[in-house]
């Protein structure tokens, strides 16, 4: 069996609901984990090294400093497919859970091929591998595709180990080495269909001041805010590109519908998957009624 692969029919009253609490931290969550996780490879790809955290450990730096971070927000339509009607999207069967690209293509239902097969057009193929994730969501009018808000970038530099503890965390983003590092960041491609659920991409250059290790995206969101940056919603059955530098947040549903949200992720780093992962994904996240 591949966890990788969610092969099921969808129907509204089966669409998984969660609280909204806004602590999520999209498909890498901040709040413990289970044991059962594996730990992070001691020695992870360039992509991926904490180079400002390693530093700290080795002079045994106890405070965490800010910097002035400059996120150039590279975020560009490279495709506009026909919008898909509701049938198709709720009929598409298939959904993924880093997977890696050609499995997900010959698994795929109709409607998501179609997009696999518009994205491999798009591909950069200079990563080691490309991975593919998608939800197929019933929304009601207010819920939100993820359990945060947050202004974020994808494929942070997230470290969970005793340098972070001797820091007073359990889990710290290496932001700086993210924006500052030698390597790469992951690149993206992300499909969504439809206009009623439009991630939301800040679509300029943003400098702003940031501690160089954040513990979630709380801090940087108030500040990104502070600065209401250029952004535009993700245009209908768009595919767009960006990479591990580019803000965006999700955005609550402005109306009831299904849809179906494709990202393929290009990285060096080998995603070990957490069948815990895969029975979340695709949650929706609703408010309580005031
Ligand atoms: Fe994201």
């Amino acid at each position: 069996m591949n966890d990788a692969i969610v092969k099921r029919t969808r129907s509204v009253p089966a669409q998984k609901i969660a609280a909204f609490t806004g602590e999520g931290a999209y498909h890498g969550s901040t709040k413990p984990r289970p044991q059962a996780v594996r730990p992070a490879p001691t020695a992870p790809v360039e992509e991926m090294r904490p180079t400002t955290l390693e530093a700290y450990a080795a002079r045994g730096a106890r405070h965490i400093a800010e910097f002035d971070a400059t996120f150039p927000n590279r975020y560009e339509v490279k495709s506009i497919l026909p919008v898909p009607t509701q049938d198709e999207i709720q009929g598409d069967g298939v959904t993924f859970c880093w997977c890696l690209i050609d499995e997900a293509i010959a698994e795929a239902g109709p409607l998501t091929r179609r997009v696999l097969e518009e994205m491999t057009k798009h591909l950069r193929r200079d990563k080691r591998f490309i991975y593919i994730d998608s939800k197929i969501q019933w929304f009601e009018q207010g819920d939100v595709p993820v359990d945060s808000q947050h202004w974020h970038v994808d494929g942070s530099i997230a470290v969970r180990d005793e340098r972070v503890q001797a820091l007073g965390h359990r889990l710290l983003h290496d932001m700086r080495a993210r924006l500052d590092g030698a390597a790469p960041p992951p690149t993206y491609l992300a499909y969504q269909s439809s206009t009623h659920c439009a991630t939301q991409f800040a679509t300029a250059p943003l400098s702003v001041r940031m501690p160089e290790l954040i513990p979630n995206f709380d801090e940087l969101d108030l500040r990104v805010r502070a600065l209401d940056p250029a952004c535009e919603p993700q245009p209908a059955s768009s595919i767009v590109a960006f990479d591990g530098l580019s803000l965006h947040r999700a955005v609550a549903a402005r109306s009831a519908g299904w849809r179906l949200w494709i990202r393929c992720s290009e990285t060096d780093h080998e995603v070990r998957l957490n069948p815990s992962i895969v029975e979340c994904y695709g949650t929706v996240f609703r408010r309580a009624a005031e």
